[in-house]
């Protein structure tokens, strides 16, 4: 069963000539972590949910089943992501065929519910990106999407106008929720862009010894609204990254715990209960590989980690470009250097040597560069 739509993972088609799901990720179709109650998602889920139920009493609908294979419709099109936006492309989004998708987050849900009447609502589920590999990001994450609909007597009187008085309630709400789940930290806002909101914000929070986007929100574009047949409202929408608020919350040094089964991590959040840090078993040690090769026209960086995913699946702790040149005959030179840890356990040389050895022959042979 996955999510609201009850269908079984044999009847997804996966033969189609465009899909680029890898197993490893298909594997983790309907595992549902946000679902879990002492998980570290689960948890912050209904810390959430406890926010909005305090400060907005039976105000928010609350969605956490919903299907996450999407038509490319509800995914982009619906959002007024533009035809040409990267995030379209088979680099960056997994496509089960040419309209369907894993959706890449959760504002794909947002016309529909919309246009089902829906005027306060949080929408949280697994979502699915082609990306890099390092402790903050890995290729299934969760988001949390959160909107609100005003009428005009919310706005009227208020001395502002529905744009600025949205704005303000939203960045109002953001900071009462990081209050409420982090106490003090520090925080800021920052001016971006999404195609479906304006004005645009990003929250990020200091982590790690490094700034870090924990959220996506804005003033909802008014050409969604009308869509949905609400001309004369405003609204905001924004989109949490859970793992990345986990990962403060509970000190949580590394993305790829999260999908743990090892019962030294399962264990720490059997109370289910916010409060508790993640007290590390033991810092295994990692191990380093590198690897140079000329790249061709149609390498990317997100195929490579792909590759380096599919053989060493959580093991592999980063990829990192270490050097890039190009010689007098025009040829470009990338090395990669490649990080193996376990969060459970030491590995042996022989196990990682072998693992190198496989990524060396698949990046040869699918990537189509020439190891040097
Ligand atoms: N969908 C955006 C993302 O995934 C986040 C976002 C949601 C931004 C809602 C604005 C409004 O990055």
């Amino acid at each position: 069963e996955l999510g609201g739509v009850k269908i079984s993972k044999d009847e997804i088609v996966r033969d189609d000539p465009t899909n680029n799901i890898p197993d490893t990720i298909f594997a983790k179709l309907g595992m549902q972590l946000h679902r879990r109650s002492q998980h570290p998602l689960g948890i912050l889920k209904n810390a959430i949910y406890d926010y909005f139920d305090t400060n907005y009493p039976d105000k928010f609908d609350k969605f956490d089943d919903l299907c996450p294979i999407v038509s490319v419709r509800q995914n982009f099109d619906e959002v007024l992501v533009p035809a040409d936006h990267v995030s379209r492309s088979y680099n960056d989004t997994y496509y089960v065929d040419s309209q369907t998708v894993l959706r890449c987050h959760t504002s794909a849900h947002q016309a529909e519910l919309l246009r089902n009447g829906h005027t306060h609502f949080l929408v949280t589920g697994d979502v699915y990106r082609r990306d890099s590999i390092d402790a903050t990001h890995y290729p299934v994450f969760h988001q949390m999407e959160g909107v609100r609909v005003f009428a005009p007597n919310d706005w009227e009187g208020s001395g502002t106008d529905a744009t600025s008085h949205a704005a303000e309630d939203l960045k109002k709400c953001l900071e009462g929720l990081a209050r409420h789940l982090f106490g003090g930290v520090e925080m800021r806002w920052v001016d971006t862009y999404f195609p479906f909101t304006n004005p645009s914000f990003e929250l990020e929070i200091y982590f790690q010894n490094e700034w870090m986007e924990v959220l996506g929100c804005g003033v909802t574009e008014q050409e969604i609204l009308k869509r949905s047949g609400r001309t004369d409202n405003v609204a905001w929408a924004f989109g949490l990254g859970l793992e990345r608020l986990a990962m403060i919350l509970f000190d949580i040094p590394d993305i790829r715990l999260f999908w743990s089964t090892d019962e030294r991590f399962t264990s720490q959040f059997s109370s289910g209960r916010l409060g508790l840090k993640f007290k590390p078993f033991s810092k295994y040690p990692p191990c380093y590989k590198d690897m140079s090769f000329w790249i061709s026209d149609s390498f990317t960086e997100n195929n490579l980690c792909e590759v380096v995913r599919g053989i060493a699946g959580d093991l592999a702790e980063e990829v990192k470009l270490i050097d890039n040149f190009t010689n007098k005959k025009g040829m470009t030179s990338h090395c990669y250097r490649i990080a193996y840890r376990s969060m459970e356990r030491s590995l042996t040389d022989e196990e990682i040597n072998d693992l190198q050895w496989k990524v060396r022959e698949q990046v040869e042979s699918k990537l189509k560069v020439v190891l040097r």
